[in-house]
This record gives structure tokens, C-alpha cells and sequence, in this order.
């Protein structure tokens, strides 16, 4: 395939030069060296081998690649790694702590909540930010707040009464 203007579109790269990223990833420090175009996506699984967080669509529209920043639900996609200079960010590979899994993983499995595990980084990240935001009252409204979280193997049922089960023991904290 040729494009319009090859020689612009060079000239243009070459003009940037990798900028340094300092971010937080599970508790720990990582710095990347990225061109100002590389989403946070790519930063945390091309540059950080972080490839727990998984690439769907690249386009904001299935929340595989759900990530939290400052303990905020985002879509790594859809942010570049530059802006997220000093964030902190959680991977699922920084939801369990010291060997034990958080309780939306363990609901996770005793729900049979996955079937190719694809979707499920995402789910689980998207999950523990929705709980945070305090917003879902009910059943109906946990199912709405995680509709961005596609899974396209089915699961949703289990993955709802997964995430209830997780929303009605912090409840009865
Ligand atoms: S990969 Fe980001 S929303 Fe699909
Ligand atoms: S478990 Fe396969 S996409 Fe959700």
C-alpha cells in the first residue's frame, strides 16, 4: 500500500524523539522511553512486559485492556503513555497481594466467570474501579456500569454474579 506523502510522513517521525515516562506500575517504579504516540496500552505491554492487560479493539469500544490510574478505572487505549507521567497504575498483575488473590479473582473462579480469560484483566480492573465509584445500587445498575467490558465468550451472567458477590461482601463490612 503507498501513502499520499511518504516523504512528509518520514520527515514528520523523525522529528520526535522518545520522551521519558515515569510511572508507578504495581507499587513499583518504571520508567519508558516511548514516542509521544505510544498509548499507555502499548507502554505497559510492549515496553513494560506487562502483558497481563490485553488489547481488544484499540479503540475504546470492548475494555479488555481496562487498567486503574490513581485507583480510577481508565482505558489504556485511549491514553497516550506521555500523559500519564507520574500516575499510578495497577495491572492485574498488582491486584493480588502477597500471593493471596483479591476477592473479585477468587469470585472470578468459583463463579466460572471466564472462558478464554481474554476479557478477564479488564473485567476484573473495570470491576474493582466500579466498586470504588460506589455508584451501583443493585444488580441492574453493576450490570450497566460494567456494560463497556465486552465478553464475547458469553460469561457475562457469571461475571455479574461474580462482581455482586464481591459488592455484597463489602456491604456487610
Ligand atoms: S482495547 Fe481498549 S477498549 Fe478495546
Ligand atoms: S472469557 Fe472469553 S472474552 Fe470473556
Amino acid at each position: 500500500m503507498t501513502t499520499d506523502y511518504p516523504d512528509m510522513q518520514a520527515e514528520t517521525v523523525e522529528n520526535f524523539t522518545p520522551q521519558k515516562v515515569t510511572l508507578t506500575v504495581n507499587q513499583k517504579p518504571v520508567e519508558l522511553e516511548v514516542l509521544p504516540w505510544v498509548s499507555l496500552l502499548d507502554g505497559l505491554r510492549d515496553y513494560a512486559g506487562l502483558t497481563g492487560t490485553k488489547k481488544g479493539c484499540d479503540h475504546g469500544q470492548c475494555g479488555a485492556c481496562t487498567v486503574l490510574c490513581d485507583g480510577e478505572r481508565i482505558l489504556s487505549c485511549l491514553t497516550l503513555a506521555v500523559m500519564n507521567d507520574g500516575s499510578e497504575i495497577t495491572t492485574i498483575e498488582g491486584i493480588a497481594q502477597e500471593g493471596e488473590l483479591h476477592p473479585l479473582q477468587k469470585a472470578f473462579i468459583e463463579h466460572d466467570a471466564f472462558q478464554c480469560g481474554y476479557c478477564t484483566p479488564g473485567q476484573i480492573c473495570s470491576a474493582i474501579g466500579m466498586l470504588n465509584e460506589g455508584k451501583a445500587k443493585s444488580r441492574e445498575e453493576v450490570k450497566e456500569l460494567m456494560s463497556g467490558n465486552l465478553c464475547r465468550c458469553g460469561a457475562n451472567t457469571n461475571i455479574i454474579d461474580a462482581i455482586m458477590e464481591v459488592k455484597n461482601q463489602l456491604a456487610h463490612e
